[in-house]
């Protein structure tokens, strides 16, 4: 009787949350059109000038400065989405407007964070994404991806290196990327350095995993695996419809990034389809996609090859929306957590590992992972923890560290749910600005390795 009072309960709250998310997924991708169809409209029929679209050439034809500037690149998490994609929609809420020289990459909002990496150098550098040999062969996609005729900053090198911020898993999928160059793992490019990096920022940064996979559909005893119900499981079957069925217009208009698994109808055909949905073939079935990175077994895997540098600046914004009240952990609010994730937040407060489980690692305890965002555990975005920790400095005002010296990773916690400071600008309010505006002044005017770098608004000294 117990049991079925538990399955009862399991399925509606797997019920109301694929609903929830379904309703948010569609409620984003409606704002995205609608924004669109309005722009169009203004385009065409109220200010039909051609120069609004070339605005931003035309500034950076007209201050010469401007290309000496290193570019700032934000790095966008799960389910996220770069410049282009869901029309004018911006995943960083339009922070990407408050510097002359941002780039918004476009990564595949499920792909692994390995895949994710190797597409970012490539976008940056320029040529044809290879994900390399050995990883394409294990994990059975193709190894060359899109090209890139032109980079985004094709000067890019240890003379002209690139400040990262990176948002959940991109700030991962930035670490990453600093010990491939640092392995000098690019084909063609044997002289990548981790220099060529001067900094990384994260947002809500997923530096050990979340306990979140695992409410979501993660096995807890491997982190790889997923369970036969869960929300991950109709996530699954949706991403592997989407793709095969690969309608060009809409797949330009959002993208899982998986297309270097051949998941379209025209490539592996109805047999190709029902072997990826038994999970006999695509990326759900070899593992590389994100989830099982963010799970806690994923991230140590992970993080057992990468290295915090002694030349490159870190600053991680931490976000919590929880509170200690009598010793237990909860919601600190219930207005200002987004919808999508408060019961999320209440499930991750109250999460247990199960007890026949092996602990994924020696020396965790339940409690370190009760703080949470609705998405990530705060014991995670810190800094990197696990398997051996990395050294940290916490900040409780930003004017304290400066200036910042490199190799420590700097961090600041801020009351907020997991997307507070993206997608909706309303939502952070004044917030908003405060931590963009830190983050590019930082970039800009406290951290470089050789001589500060001239800003466009200054005379040339
Ligand atoms: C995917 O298709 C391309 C050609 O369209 C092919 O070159 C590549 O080898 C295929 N990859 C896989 C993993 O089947
Ligand atoms: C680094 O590689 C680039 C392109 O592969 C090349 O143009 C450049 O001269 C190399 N620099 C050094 C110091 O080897
Ligand atoms: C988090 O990851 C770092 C490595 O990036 C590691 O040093 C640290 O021990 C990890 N912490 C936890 C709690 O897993």
């Amino acid at each position: 009787m117990i049991r079925l009072w538990i399955d009862a309960l399991h399925f509606t709250e797997l019920f109301l949350s694929s609903f929830v998310h379904l309703v948010y997924g569609f409620y984003i991708f409606s704002s995205a059109v609608a924004g669109d169809l309005s722009q169009a409209f203004h385009r065409r029929f109220l200010f039909p000038s051609p120069k609004v679209e070339n605005k931003q050439d035309f500034a950076t034809t007209t201050i010469p400065n401007l290309h000496t500037l290193p570019p700032i690149v934000l790095v966008h998490g799960i389910f996220g989405f770069g410049q282009g994609r869901l029309g004018g929609l911006s995943y960083f809420a339009g922070a990407e407007k408050k510097d002359d020289r941002v780039l918004v990459p476009d990564l595949g909002s499920l792909t692994s964070v390995h895949d994710r990496a190797r597409e970012l150098f490539y976008y940056l550098k320029g040529g044809r994404v290879d994900y390399g040999e050995e990883h394409s062969k294990a994990y059975g996609h193709s190894q060359f991806g899109r090209v890139y005729e032109l980079g985004h900053y094709p000067e890019w090198d240890e003379d002209h290196p690139i400040h990262f911020v990176g948002h959940s898993a991109g700030a991962q999928v930035v670490r990453l990327l600093q010990q491939m160059l640092a392995d000098k793992a690019f084909k063609g490019h044997e002289n990548t350095t981790e220099n060529w990096v001067i900094s990384i920022t994260s947002l809500s940064g997923v530096f050990n995993g979340t306990t979140r996979t695992y409410l979501d559909g993660m096995q807890p005893e491997d982190g790889r695996s997923m369970k036969p119900i869960s929300l991950l499981q109709l996530c699954r079957l949706g991403v592997i419809i989407y793709d095969w069925i690969d309608i060009p217009w809409l797949k330009a208009y959002y993208n899982f990034g998986f297309d270097h698994f051949n998941m379209s109808r025209k490539k592996m055909g109805i047999w190709g389809l029902l072997d990826c949905l038994k999970g006999n073939s695509g990326p759900f079935a070899s593992g590389d996609w994100i989830l099982p990175d963010l799970t806690i077994q994923g991230s140590i895997r992970l993080n057992s090859d990468l290295q915090t540098f002694p030349d490159t600046y870190y600053f991680n914004y931490v976000t919590k929306c929880t509170r200690k009240i009598l010793g237990v952990t909860v919601p600190s609010s219930i207005f200002r957590i987004h919808p999508l994730f408060f019961i999320r937040v209440l499930q991750m407060s109250q999460w247990r590992h199960p007890s026949d489980v092996a602990p994924p690692y020696k020396g965790y305890r339940d409690e370190d992972w009760q703080d949470n965002d609705g998405a990530l555990n705060t014991i995670s975005m810190t800094h990197p923890r696990f398997p051996v920790e990395h050294p940290n400095r916490h900040v409780v005002d930003e004017s304290d560290c400066k200036p910042l010296e490199p190799g420590i990773w700097y961090y600041k916690v801020i009351e907020g749910d997991h997307i507070m400071f993206i997608v909706n600008r309303e939502r952070a309010g004044v917030q908003f600005d405060l931590i963009y505006d830190a983050i590019f002044e930082r970039c800009r005017k406290h951290v470089f390795r050789k001589n500060p770098p001239t800003l466009p608004n200054q005379p040339h000294p």
